[in-house]
């Protein structure tokens, strides 16, 4: 069998300092476990607009097709922001996301027992949370068309197009159906089929999905009722399946429940490649983070979790992802904290290499 390639974008602010750790990671995995991987490193992001112009140069994107998967750090920064919007480093982003065609967007959000203290819900909500939300994240409102700044008479008018098709509906809803079925099987399918015709089509086609899948319990909510259930018992959940903008802020909100958005990874995947092995790309939930960017304060977690990801959905390891699970919990039960992380009084933060020390030592002890 042909070493399996991993393309590595770090990109901007914190992307590179996890990465270096994810990189360690890798690198024990290659020594310890015989788990080799072929792994190039590129630009995306401001990153590359510094280098050429664009947020990601078109011969990324053709190594980004060839690889078995991508890592992603984050892209992004206040130094960016006056770019015109075509070249802004979030389009290099999307413009992976798109082209691959990665359209399930995996993002779980776990609670660690040691820091369901961090969450600003009482313990008992969210201690032993384990929910996974899929996200439609190449289509609906993010890329509809049309799209744009008019002018109208007198005035400017902005506009944004959802648009969702019964073929793009379908294969996100098997995705999740699927994963439901690994998991507790039972999925929550969330949309606004009160206002929105595409909410309608939506909540169609995933019951038609459904009948695929006669174990697994579906039912439909309203996603603004749903946001008020994820905070109220987000323990109700077990796989949430919805579009590309109610995704986006389920999401972001799901974490939060979790105490920290510097511990949560994620996977973009596509269809089946040839060699069996979908479309992947993997990347922590959080940003770039330019405020502590290049200090050595940043949690890696996420993106080494991202890197678990990786071997449970694209390299088949799902055993050698649970050991690398397992590490970060003992770590986390230690009581190794980033900064992140503090609350508790007399702890000290580890830096970024230092929390990456920890999770190694912790690895070389699961042995
Ligand atoms: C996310 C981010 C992105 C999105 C941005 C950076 C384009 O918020 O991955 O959730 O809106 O999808
Ligand atoms: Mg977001």
């Amino acid at each position: 069998m042909t070493t399996p390639s991993l393309l590595i974008l770090p990109g901007d602010g914190i992307g590179p300092e996890v990465m270096a750790e994810v990189r360690r990671v890798i690198d024990w995995y290659g020594d310890k476990r015989g788990l080799k991987f072929d792994v190039s490193e590129d630009l995306v992001g401001g990153a590359a607009y510094d280098v050429h112009g664009t947020p990601l140069h078109d011969d990324t994107m053709a190594k980004a097709q060839e690889v078995d998967a991508v890592l992603l750090g984050a892209v992004g920064g206040p130094k960016y922001d006056v770019l015109d919007f075509s070249v802004k480093p979030e389009r290099g982003l999307l413009r992976l996301r798109k082209e691959m065609d990665l359209f399930a967007n995996l993002r779980p959000a776990q609670c660690f027992d040691a820091l369901a203290d961090f969450s600003s819900l009482k313990k008992d909500v969210v201690a032993g949370l384990d929910i996974m939300i899929v996200r439609e994240l190449t289509s609906g409102i993010y890329f509809g068309e049309p799209r744009g700044i008019f002018t109208e008479g007198n005035e400017r008018v902005g506009i944004n197009t959802q648009r969702y098709t019964e073929s793009e509906i379908d294969r996100v809803a098997r995705n999740a159906f699927e994963l439901a079925m690994k998991r507790g099987r039972k999925l929550c399918s969330m949309e606004k089929a009160n206002v929105m015709e595409s909410g309608i089509l939506w909540r169609e086609v995933v019951t038609k999905v459904g009948e695929d899948y006669p174990e697994v319990e579906l039912s439909h909510m309203y996603a603004d009722a749903g946001a008020m259930q994820l905070c109220r018992w987000p323990k109700q959940f077990d796989v949430i399946v919805t579009d590309n903008l109610f995704g986006d802020l389920l999401s972001d909100a799901a974490a939060m429940l979790t105490g920290s958005l510097g511990m949560l990874p994620s996977a973009s995947l596509g269809a089946p490649m040839e060699n069996g092995r979908p479309k992947a790309m993997y990347e922590p939930v959080h940003g770039s983070a330019p405020d502590i960017a290049g200090q050595g304060k940043a949690n890696p977690i996420a993106c080494i979790l991202s890197f678990a990801m990786a071997l449970r959905y694209s390299f088949d390891q799902g055993a050698e992802a649970d050991r690398l699970e397992a590490a970060i919990n003992a770590v986390l039960e230690k009581g190794v904290r980033t900064a992140d992380l503090l609350g508790e009084e007399g702890v000290t933060p580890v830096s970024t290499a230092g929390m990456g020390d920890a999770i190694l030592a912790a690895l070389d002890e699961s042995l």
